[in-house]
């Protein structure tokens, strides 16, 4: 698929089959998420890749808009450093680069996804309850939960 194809055809996808999904693509999915552009170069994102039945149970409902997280056969969390010189507020714009990545990439591959939002500057109750989920450090923000499998 063309890059302009890619763009033009990807949409939100929230039913998934069980197939499982190479270790190769998700490498590649990585590969392309941390290929996106960031402010000063800071590079602020780590990903966590979440296939636990489980967790992927628990983080559906960190908020309401999120229940299909449990039906994916896999969900790529991305969550945000805050420590030391490398902190800026645009690094949560970087963040968002990495996760159109991750949506493009794995619609490239003919799997698709759908971003939900975990960080809320108005409640700090779904960021808490992942925070608890992932055993996350205090000194990583998570922004956002993106379930990705082969769309139903
Ligand atoms: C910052 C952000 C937060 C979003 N949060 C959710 C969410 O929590 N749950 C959900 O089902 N979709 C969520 N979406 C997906 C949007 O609903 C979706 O992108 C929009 O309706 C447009 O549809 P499309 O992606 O198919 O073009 C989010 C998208 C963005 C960019």
């Amino acid at each position: 698929m063309d890059a302009l194809t890619c763009l033009k055809t990807r949409r939100s996808i929230r039913k998934f089959k069980d197939t499982p999904i190479s270790q190769e693509i998700v490498d590649d999915i990585l590969d392309c998420a941390r290929k996106a552009p960031s402010a000063h170069n800071y590079q602020p994102w780590a990903f966590i890749v979440v296939k636990d039945r489980d967790q992927r149970q628990a983080l559906s409902q960190v908020q309401p808009w999120a229940s299909f997280i449990a039906n994916a056969p896999m969900c790529i969390v991305l969550c945000m450093s805050k420590t030391g010189a490398d902190f800026s507020p645009s690094n949560y714009l970087s963040i968002a680069c990495a996760g159109e990545n991750i949506l493009l990439a794995a619609h490239a591959h003919g799997l698709a996804g759908c971003w939900t939002y975990v960080k809320d500057f108005n409640d700090p109750e779904p960021e808490k309850m992942a925070r608890e989920i992932l055993q996350v450090p205090e000194d990583v923000e998570i922004i956002a939960m993106i379930p990705i499998g082969y769309p139903k």
